[in-house]
């Protein structure tokens, strides 16, 4: 059946955004993005710039996104404001040399700042989809992100009807949004896998100003196998959960796990599925990353909730040709549902992300490097630390082949402060902080999490630093990142 809505290339869909123009652009990770358009954006931007005319957009994703998104855009220099997380480096750069304005954003709260009106007039929303109807239904692709709320807010919308998903991917995705305050009521999700809303988003038709016709798969690259740090993390991991059930502080079904992304994490869940002593469980979490797919055909896993199928391609293939098996054990949600607070603390969700560094009292640091140089953005890592049953950071214990000690006396930048952390893991061991003072916390970190190589150094500081609930020397606590600048290693650091 023919849509009554405008057939155009991408050139063409690109050319109806001006410069200036704010877009809400669907997606999560590199799932579900779209791509040509994007790709075409940045193209009219290169042309507009050549031809001694400005062009930057503000884009507003659901977080990171994948090479013809922030990679294309930030190449072409056509970003003026982003928001709100990215892992692309060419955008990183363009951030951190002040050329692209970027607001590091919980990503729970992007959809209710959007429609408080706190990140301003939303021109487009450029959706990928794999359905549209001719009465507004829109069946989205791998991931949903913002979606709803970028096409609620948006003055237009412009689709990518990608090819590459299959139409059968109805079904999978559970579209809901929260009313406003203060009308807000409770969100009914009471276990994983509870649906609350619509398998499709309902636009107004009339707000629909083109169909573009793709077939470009996602851009996620594949996960390495894990190396013998990660392998010793991830089974660290699951030795302190498998312990917390025996000492009976978990219930003995389980709790629901988040996991952040990357070979890490992939490790992790990797090491609780083969853990005999951890029982079948689910998942509350915002990427669903291929182990968690390999352990749903073992039984292992028995439920996914997430915004994002962050599939390799093989492994996408995979759950496209058996829809059927995956449908029934994966729920894809909007950002602001998998990421809600109320939810996360009602499910007892177990949250686990990974550190860039953290410091001996358990403050964490996310998204910066020595303080200043954004590395991603703190994404979903707040919204489920915050909230969680058991909070936990994982990180290796050393950085740069052992110039750079993960756990530092004090953090060069805060995302997660002592008081949303229960644990922290590094290839070493667990430090449990639960109930400790700063001082117990400080030498559990050191003794069980810092490298051999950096131990004396920390419990040096400690020992010059007694004083106070939670000692420090303000002239000393930066010693490791001042000696890292000075010398490219921060051995040596804090030696009286
Ligand atoms: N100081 C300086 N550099 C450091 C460092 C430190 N303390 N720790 C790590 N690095 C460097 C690594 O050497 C590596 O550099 P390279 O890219 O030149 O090789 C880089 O930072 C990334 O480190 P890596 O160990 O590969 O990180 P990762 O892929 O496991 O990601 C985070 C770690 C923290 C960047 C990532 O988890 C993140 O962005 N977190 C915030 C968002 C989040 O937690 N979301 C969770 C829900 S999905």
């Amino acid at each position: 059946m023919s849509l009554p809505f405008p057939k155009l290339d991408a050139a063409e869909a690109a050319a109806l955004i001006k410069n200036g123009d704010v877009v809400g652009f669907n997606g999560f990770t590199a799932a579900g993005v779209a791509k040509a358009i994007c790709r075409a954006i940045a193209a009219r931007a290169k042309e507009e710039h050549a031809a001694g005319r400005p062009f930057k957009i503000g884009a507003i994703t659901g977080a990171s996104t994948g090479p013809s998104l922030d990679g294309e855009l930030a190449k072409a220099d056509a970003v003026s404001f982003r928001t709100p997380f990215q892992s692309d480096p060419d955008m990183r750069k363009a951030i951190n040399e002040g050329r692209v304005k970027f607001f590091d954003l919980h990503l729970s709260l992007l959809p209710q700042a959007m429609r408080y009106g706190h990140l301003g007039r939303v021109n487009w929303a450029v959706i990928e989809a794999c359905d549209v109807s001719a009465d507004g239904s829109i069946t989205l692709t791998s991931s949903v992100g913002a979606a709803p709320t970028q096409c609620r807010c948006a003055d237009k919308i412009l689709i990518e009807l990608s090819h590459a998903h299959p139409k059968s991917l109805l079904g999978i995705h559970d579209i809901y949004e929260p009313l406003d305050p203060p009308h807000r009521r409770e969100i009914p999700i009471y276990k994983p896998s509870d649906r609350i809303g619509l398998p499709v988003i309902k636009v107004p038709p009339t707000k629909i100003a083109g169909i573009v016709e793709s077939n470009i798969q996602d851009e996620i690259g594949g996960f390495s196998p894990p190396g013998d740090e990660a392998k010793k993390i991830g089974a660290n991991v699951a030795g302190f959960l498998a312990a917390e059930l025996r000492r009976g502080t978990l219930p003995k079904g389980f709790l629901p796990i988040q996991s952040g992304v990357g070979d890490t994490a992939n490790a992790v869940l990797g090491a609780m599925g083969e853990n005999p002593d951890i029982p079948p469980f689910e998942m509350y979490s915002e990427v669903l990353q291929d182990s968690v797919f390999q352990l749903m055909k073992t039984g292992k896993i028995l439920f996914g909730s997430s915004v994002a199928l962050t599939a390799s391609g093989p492994m996408r293939k995979e759950i496209y040709d058996n829809l059927d098996f995956f449908r029934s054990r994966v729920v894809l949600r909007p950002q602001e549902i998998t990421n809600h607070p109320e939810v996360i603390r009602r499910l007892g969700v177990i949250s686990i992300n990974t550190a860039i560094e953290c410091d001996i009292f358990g403050n964490i640091n996310s998204t910066h490097v020595l303080g200043k140089d954004l590395m991603n953005g703190i994404g979903g890592s707040g919204d489920f630390t915050r909230n969680a049953f058991i909070s936990i950071f994982t990180c290796p214990s050393v950085a740069k082949g052992g110039k750079i000690s993960t756990i530092v006396p004090l953090v060069s930048h805060m995302d997660h402060s002592e008081h949303s952390v229960s644990a922290i893991v590094t290839e070493q061991g667990v430090a449990d902080l639960r109930g400790l003072s700063p001082h117990e916390r400080a030498q559990k970190i050191i003794n069980n999490c810092a490298h051999p190589m950096y131990r004396e150094a920390l419990l040096r500081y400690c020992a010059a630093t007694k004083k106070g609930h939670t000692p420090h020397s303000l002239a000393r606590a930066f010693a490791f990142h001042q000696r890292f600048l000075e010398t490219g290693d921060m051995t040596g650091a804090i030696v009286d």
